[in-house]
């Protein structure tokens, strides 16, 4: 399976939220091999979406010569993408955001209704693209945190969603405390061994994967011990 994940966190290689990543990574790859981008959006040229629609206009072509047409390219040719990503204002981080936003010359101008709602006709033929959402967190609470950033990316990508939330992820790069990041991490891992088996994961093990770590007035006596 071609894999393209696009990093969202500014730390790169040294993100919190890569640790669970990797883990789901490896997880795929017991099932069988898969074949994985990375792109860290920070390091990429990604111009801001003006808004200006000539993309959904003009079949595709964005008014900006950027890396985006490259990134467009090889989501494209992908069957799964990952956004992994730290949550930053309840939502995804900018550089992350601009990339989501440039999205747009996938779909056109034309609207039609859905269920409920309404949507835009897709234009590049994406149907076979899978969509993973990784998101770690500072707070130890899952509540009033990530619903915002999981409502979003449910409503951009209906139907081929996954999202796997883990919160408390500073500890990931803590090794004092690999002895609850270790478990965490292997349940991340059996996740992704699911994920490859039947393209889903059970309700279960998310709920299991977004809890705590370590009870929550703990991990906040140890944070503000620290400053
Ligand atoms: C600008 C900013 C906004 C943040 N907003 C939130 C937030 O809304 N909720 C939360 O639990 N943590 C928040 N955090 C904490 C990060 O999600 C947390 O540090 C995470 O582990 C960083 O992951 P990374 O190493 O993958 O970048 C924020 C951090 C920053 C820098």
């Amino acid at each position: 399976m071609k894999i393209l994940v696009l990093n969202g966190s500014p730390k790169r290689d040294k993100s919190d939220t890569l640790h669970i990543t990797r883990a789901f990574l490896a997880g795929m790859e017991e099932t069988a091999p898969q074949e994985v981008r990375l792109i860290h959006a920070i390091d990429r040229h990604i111009e801001y979406c003006t808004g200006c629609f000539a993309c959904m206009r003009n079949g595709g072509v964005c008014i900006h010569d950027d890396d985006m047409a490259g990134i467009l390219q090889e989501i494209t040719e992908s069957d799964l993408l990952i956004f992994s990503f730290p949550l930053y204002c309840y939502g995804m981080p900018a550089p992350l955001k601009a990339l989501a936003d440039r999205l747009l010359p996938l779909t056109g101008m034309a609207m039609k209704k859905a269920g409920d709602r309404y949507v835009h006709v897709g234009r590049a033929d994406v149907s076979r693209l899978r969509f993973l959402m990784i998101c770690g967190c500072g707070f130890p609470n899952s509540r009033q945190n990530f619903e915002p950033a999981a409502a979003q990316f449910r409503l951009m990508f209906p139907g081929r969603n996954t999202i796997l939330t883990v919160p408390e992820s500073p500890m990931f790069n803590a090794p004092e405390a690999k002895v609850v990041t270790e478990p965490r991490l292997e349940l991340v891992r059996e996740a992704g061994r699911e994920y490859g088996e039947t393209g889903a994961v059970s309700e279960a093990l998310l709920a299991r994967i977004g809890s705590p770590m370590i009870p929550e007035e703990e991990y906040a006596r140890i944070v503000n011990g620290t400053v």
